[in-house]
């Protein structure tokens, strides 16, 4: 057993991603950037909790040297794992493995081959995984709540307790589970190893009752069942005050004005915003734009497709091929449709939150179409902010449907020709219908706010212990 000392943290989060990332810049100096995504969102309630600790790890040169200069922000550990180690288990096996198969992406000729290159990722992950879990139980003071997070790390509540039995520890999973069929792709010790590694936890938390049901599918089929362990849900909202606050700054004022100029007057706009992401279906996305273009001629130069693509896993060639598709697939909307007048996809692919921001506002529609989806905050995102009102076109398989049914266009992510239809049916609604959909949306998407996401989880870590 690690003995705990360090810190008197009570609350300790661990996730690969953390809060702040570094660049170093030409002179030398550090600087310091808020990191994105759901996860960070969600957990950004921890900055709130006076006795905290976040672990995670140093993903890039300039993280590596901060840690290096002992450089950080309070209560953030960032852990320094060696490079090839980090990149075998994040590149090798959470993203081209993990999150492929609960987001069920491989599809011939992706099928994958568990061969010896797999299990020396494997190896990797398993060190990646040991490492957290050391550096929690060193910093855990006696009793603490550990939340763990994501499929980067399912292996550590299991050997968190080996080593600190005095823990609370809950894990939250932020993408789909997948469903046992699926998931038994997987060699079976490597299946049965994250299972039981996750079943280490006191408690497990899910984004909606149909990832939790996979998972204790899963469970009942490989493991025999969830014994000891609890499930539950929570899901993730939007953050309304934070998100009406920041949109209104200068910063997107600004960059609402170049927006309209590239739209033009007059025109209706349909906004997607999403991470370059597979599982995010931008391209079909774009080809149901090109339908309804094709289809109704009515609309041509009357709306305009605002999309951003932001980079993402540009260390794996197949998202950096599927980068390529979508430029690629919006060229050739721009160059089939577009006249001297009008552009019919504005498509930028570099992050920048206040032009997502900006975007938002000018949204008469939001496309939001993935495959699969553990939640998508996108979804509910545009509704609080958008400043007519927003329609929203929604996959179906986004965890976030199951919440925004009711007002929401339901589409099966797969069908371009009904996704083209649910446009063409966003574009039509008559704006006093729009504008009342999209009040019950933001409604709904911002009942349970990020900080009630952490806090309710942290409550329910701490029932039903002896
Ligand atoms: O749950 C998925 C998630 O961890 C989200 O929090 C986030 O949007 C995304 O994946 C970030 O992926 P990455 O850390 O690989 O950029």
């Amino acid at each position: 057993m690690v003995s705990a000392h360090a810190d008197a943290a009570q609350v300790l989060v661990a996730s690969n991603r953390g809060p702040v990332s570094y660049a170093v810049g030409e002179d030398g100096e550090l600087t310091a950037k808020r990191g994105g995504g759901g996860l960070v969102s969600g957990l950004s309630a921890i900055g709130d909790e006076a006795n905290a600790l976040w672990v995670c790890s140093a993903l890039g040169d300039g993280d590596r040297e901060a840690v290096r200069r002992g450089v950080g922000e309070p209560g953030v550990r960032m852990l320094d794992i060696d490079a090839e180690t980090h990149a075998a288990a994040y590149n090798g096996i959470a993203n081209s493995v993990l999150w492929f198969v609960h987001h069920m992406l491989y599809q011939t000729p992706l099928e994958p081959e568990f061969g010896p290159e797999f299990r020396e990722q494997w190896a990797a992950y398993e060190r990646y995984n040991q490492a957290f879990a050391r550096a929690l139980a060193e910093s855990a003071a006696p009793g603490a709540a550990v939340l763990v997070q994501d499929y980067h790390l399912t292996l550590v509540p299991g050997m968190l307790r080996e080593l600190r039995d005095d823990l609370r520890i809950g894990h939250f999973s932020h993408t789909p589970w997948a469903p046992a069929d699926y998931f038994r792709m997987l060699p079976d010790d490597v299946a049965e190893q994250i299972l039981r590694g996750m079943l280490g936890a006191d408690r497990l938390g899910f984004l909606t009752g149909r990832w939790a049901d996979a998972f204790t599918d899963c469970c009942v089929r490989l493991v025999g069942g969830t014994t000891g362990t609890r499930v539950g849900v929570h899901g993730l909202g939007a953050d309304a005050d934070f998100l009406r606050e920041r949109s209104r700054r200068d910063d997107v004022e600004e960059r609402l004005a170049t927006l309209r100029e590239q739209i033009g007057p007059d025109r209706k706009v349909i906004v997607r915003v999403d991470r370059t992401e597979l599982s995010k279906n931008i391209v079909r996305g774009l080809r149901a734009y090109e339908l309804l273009l094709e289809e109704r001629p009515e609309w041509r130069e009357r709306v305009v497709h605002v999309a951003f693509a932001y980079p993402s896993r540009q260390d794996l060639a197949v998202y950096r091929d599927y980068t390529a598709e979508v430029s690629r697939v919006a060229e050739r909307i721009n160059e089939r449709f577009g006249t001297a007048g009008w552009t019919p996809v504005v498509l930028h692919v570099k992050d920048d939150f206040a032009r997502s921001l900006a975007a938002y506002r000018l949204a008469d529609v939001a496309l939001v179409n993935p495959i699969r989806d553990g939640m998508n905050l996108v979804a509910k995102e545009v509704p609080v902010v958008s400043d007519e009102g927003c329609a929203l076109v929604l996959s179906r398989e986004a965890g976030a449907y199951e919440e925004l049914c009711e007002d929401a266009i339901g589409v099966n992510p797969y069908d371009t020709v009904g996704t083209a239809r649910a446009l063409h049916q966003a574009l039509s609604l008559p704006s006093g219908e729009r504008a009342e959909r999209s009040k019950r949306l933001a409604a709904a998407a911002t009942a349970l706010p990020p900080a009630r996401w952490f806090l309710d989880q942290l409550t329910a870590l701490g029932e039903g212990r002896a």
